[in-house]
């Protein structure tokens, strides 16, 4: 299986309520090969409209991040928890999140085998981390976890979200802050 199979399974895919309504399923986006990978929450209605994760308002906000540390959206990839878009933009339900990440998001992550998984948002970051952590405490600081079937390590960042961010003055200056430490982030892990 590589990963233009599991684009072509995705953009199929019936296993959860999601294809009802959606228009496009989102696979995601970017190098096959990044060292950075990118995980919002689900596609909203442009990215549903476009079949591309992260075109909207937060996407653009997103990108520029990306280029204010030095990289292009093209060198890193960015892709969902979910890949269909859920009705009016509600949260996705366990279940579905539950279904779309085994069967997809950690084939993603295996593929691709990025040093850094940056998840964007606190219900990004769950798929990931204890319930018990706060993302106000843990944002910006790197955790390393063991995915539990298949053995392999993966070091997660959680950032809050770009869209969350946009529009909270103080929770964008946090988000531009922990951009700034990816690079230097980077540097260790590729040691
Ligand atoms: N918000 C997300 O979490 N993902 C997208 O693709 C767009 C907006």
């Amino acid at each position: 299986m590589n990963l233009k199979d599991l684009e072509k399974q995705i953009k199929k895919c019936q296993k959860c309520r999601l294809y009802k309504e959606r228009t496009n399923a989102v696979f995601g986006d970017g190098d096959f090969k990044a060292k950075i990978v990118f995980i919002g929450e689900a596609p909203g209605k442009a990215e549903d409209l476009e079949g591309k994760p992260f075109i909207g308002a937060a996407g653009k906000f997103l990108t520029s991040m990306i280029e204010s540390i030095g990289l292009k959206r093209e060198d890193v990839f960015i892709t969902n928890i979910v890949k269909c878009r859920p009705p009016n933009n509600r949260d996705p339900q366990d279940d579905e999140a539950d279904i779309c990440s085994d069967l997809y998001l950690w084939k993603q992550l295996e593929l691709i085998n990025p040093l850094l998984v940056a998840t964007l948002g606190r219900h990004s970051m769950y798929r990931f981390l204890p319930n018990t952590f706060k993302i106000s405490d843990v944002h910006g600081k790197p955790k390393k976890i063991v995915n539990k079937k298949t053995k392999k390590t993966f070091n997660i960042l959680p950032l809050y979200h770009p869209a969350a961010a946009l529009y909270n003055g103080g929770l964008r200056e946090t988000l531009e802050e922990d951009f700034k430490k990816i690079p230097t982030i980077l540097k260790k892990l590729s040691k």
